[in-house]
């Protein structure tokens, strides 16, 4: 079934998102950067229920970087308290959507009120089926790798596996993301064309998707363009296109 030139039955299962462009879109304003980020909360609804209608399974938005810890301490408390507010008043609509919350990262190092509030909208919300949303906080990849690298050091140390059994299916299990897919699209915002440490293994073979748009402008329409663009590439995971459109090649 074809809608809005989107082909249902080609969605991808996972997309993740680098919101980016809050504190341009403030300064465009005259406002302060948090007056940006409160505005970007528009978006991620957009976002996660555009995604919810089209089956889409995974949706992963980079909400805070290990980086960010080091912005202004006024930006840094200001995008704390957002999150805490922002996931206690969307937890019915998760609900009422029956979406599921995970989040990956350095999750204690937030805050004590940022982490209670974040579990306990995880574990409110875990038996939800139709979508899981996962936010990216504290989350850097090259902490996520090295701690992959870390747990499978110590058990060689102990015996409990041979260097010669790391593979990428035992590396993937040691990441956060171990019990979701990869994401098939990644899409930044802001025009900004870089990846800021984000999923580096997981979106080793995603398709990168760059829009001018700012977070706070990023609507339904501009998720739909973001589909509509994935379904034209040719993923050809190192075959040629005659492979691909011939099975018997
Ligand atoms: C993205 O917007 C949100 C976070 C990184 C938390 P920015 O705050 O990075 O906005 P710009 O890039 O400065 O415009
Ligand atoms: C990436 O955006 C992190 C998030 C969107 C949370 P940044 O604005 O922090 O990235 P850089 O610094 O421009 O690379
Ligand atoms: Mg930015």
């Amino acid at each position: 079934m074809i809608d809005n030139g989107i082909d249902m039955s080609r969605i991808p299962q996972h997309v993740a998102v680098i919101m980016d462009g809050n504190g341009r879109w403030a300064k465009q304003k005259g406002k302060s950067r948090i007056f940006g980020h409160k505005n970007g909360v528009k978006a991620v609804r957009d976002t996660i229920e555009t995604a919810a209608e089209m089956g889409v399974k995974y949706v992963t938005l980079y909400a805070f970087s290990t980086e960010n810890w080091n912005r202004p301490k006024d930006e840094v408390t200001g995008l704390m308290e957002l999150l805490v507010f922002t996931i206690n008043k969307e937890i019915k609509t998760l609900m009422e959507n029956e979406i599921a919350l995970q989040a990956i990262g350095d999750l204690h190092s937030l805050p004590k009120r940022c982490y209670n509030e974040l579990m306990r909208a995880i574990e409110k919300t875990s038996s939800n089926k139709r979508m899981t949303l996962v936010l990216a906080l504290s989350y850097s990849s090259k902490w996520e790798i090295l701690n992959a690298v870390k747990e499978l050091a110590s058990q060689v140390e102990k015996k409990k596996i041979k260097p010669e059994d790391i593979n990428e299916e035992l590396f993937t299990q040691h990441l956060c993301t171990s019990s979701i897919p990869d994401p098939e699209l990644l899409i930044r915002t802001s025009g900004e064309h870089r990846i800021s440490n984000f999923l580096l293994w997981q979106i080793a073979y995603s398709e990168l998707y760059f829009t001018e748009k700012l977070w706070p402008d990023f609507r339904k329409e501009d998720f739909k363009l973001a589909i509509a663009d994935f379904q034209k590439r040719e993923r050809r995971f190192g075959k040629t296109s005659e492979q691909l459109s011939n099975v018997m090649q």
